[in-house]
């Protein structure tokens, strides 16, 4: 299966189509520690290249920082790699969104590749080329956007991935049915994504939901904010908890509770509809509640969200199911009643 993306360098995403990977160039595979000794060994099999090294970093979401990037150019520069190069990001959105960065500025910006191990970075991180890496005033907050040249999404990789970590998936899925696909949002109420077919379908309709949107909006101008539903709550969250407590996708699941519950006072969501995201959530055991020490805080860290602008944040919120709404113009004190109903 191969979904288009049509951005100003086109590519495509292949589903369960990976055989080899010819290319007459030398490769660096960027993978980790935790994903090397499960599936490099069957990986380097599909590769035919003239030349190719492995660089390894340690896993987690506290490496995906400087040092660790530059270590990735480090060993780019001693394999002698050049213009012609490539870069493989074998793993999850952690390596993705630092390969594709090391890519982007390696000798002004050589090609990478994605393969996508995680569900989450199958259906969201892997597609739409933001690369990046984190540092000490928050995520993601330094990186470029610079678009694979082709990503192949395997299914067979989430065999070994833990289940805490499919959920984390789930979560993304979710935020694009919500707010992008009603119809797909209610398949996902009856159809299990413990079923292979069923999976494969909804990594599908959401690789062509952010397919859609990137096409539209490669670099964030409008509409593929509305990707970032749930995510100016779930910013907070993660560094609040210092990237430790949750799984990134759970910290999204949250932020979309959150997010529901303001749409819900602002009239854009029913209670009914609100229930019915939640109940999806719960059923892939995502967490939905969080204890919110000080709201006045919280609404403080809003600021330092990369949509916000001018001392407004911008809330992406649903719009009934399967519609979106984008704000600026909430009044602070209703978001801090939202945020005041989170006290455990
Ligand atoms: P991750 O890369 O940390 O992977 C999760 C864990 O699973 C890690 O321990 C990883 O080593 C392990 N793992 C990966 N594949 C495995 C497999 N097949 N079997 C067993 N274990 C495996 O996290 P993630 O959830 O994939 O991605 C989250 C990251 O992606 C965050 O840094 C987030 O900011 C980023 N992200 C980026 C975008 C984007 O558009 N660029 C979108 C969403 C998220
Ligand atoms: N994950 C949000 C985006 O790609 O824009």
């Amino acid at each position: 299966m191969q979904i288009k993306i049509n951005c100003e360098k086109p590519y495509s995403v292949f589903i369960n189509e990976l055989d080899t990977i010819e290319l007459n160039s030398k490769v660096a595979i960027v993978t980790n520690d935790r994903v090397a000794p499960l599936h490099l060994e069957d990986f380097l099999k599909r590769l035919k290249v003239k030349e190719y090294g492995v660089i390894i970093v340690k896993d987690g979401e506290k490496y995906k920082n400087f040092e660790t990037l530059n270590y990735i150019l480090d060993e780019c520069f001693k394999l002698k790699l050049d213009r012609k190069s490539y870069l493989i990001a074998l793993g999850g959105g952690v390596i993705g969104d630092m390969t594709g960065f090391g890519a982007s500025i390696y000798q002004r910006g050589i090609e990478f590749i994605q393969v996508p191990t995680t569900l989450l970075s199958m259906v969201d991180a892997s597609v739409g080329g933001k690369t990046g890496i984190n540092n000490k005033y928050g995520k993601n907050l330094i990186g470029s956007f610079w678009q694979p040249k082709v990503v192949y999404c395997q299914t067979d990789f989430l065999q070994t991935l833990p289940k805490r970590e499919f959920s984390a998936g789930v979560a993304e899925i979710v935020k694009m049915a919500v707010t992008f696909d009603k119809d797909f949002f209610e398949w996902l109420e009856i159809n299990s994504l413990y079923e292979e077919e069923n999976l494969q379908y909804a990594i599908k309709k959401s690789i062509q939901i952010k397919a859609d949107v990137v096409s539209k909006d490669e670099r964030e101008a409008g509409i593929r904010a509305v990707l970032n539903y749930g995510h100016t709550f779930c910013h907070v969250i993660e560094n609040e908890t210092e990237y430790r407590r949750y799984l990134h996708g759970e910290a999204v699941s949250i932020g979309m509770n959150m997010a529901n519950r303001l749409a819900l006072k602002l009239g854009l969501l029913k209670n009914e509809e609100l229930k019915r995201v939640e109940k999806l959530l719960k059923s892939y055991d995502l967490p939905i509640s969080y204890k919110v020490n000080s709201s006045e805080k919280f609404y403080e860290s809003f600021m330092l969200d990369k949509k916000s602008f001018n001392k407004k944040v911008k809330f992406i919120l649903p719009d009934s199911i399967g519609g979106f709404s984008m704000r600026d113009d909430i009044e602070k004190s209703l978001v801090l009643s939202v945020l005041d109903e989170f006290n455990d």
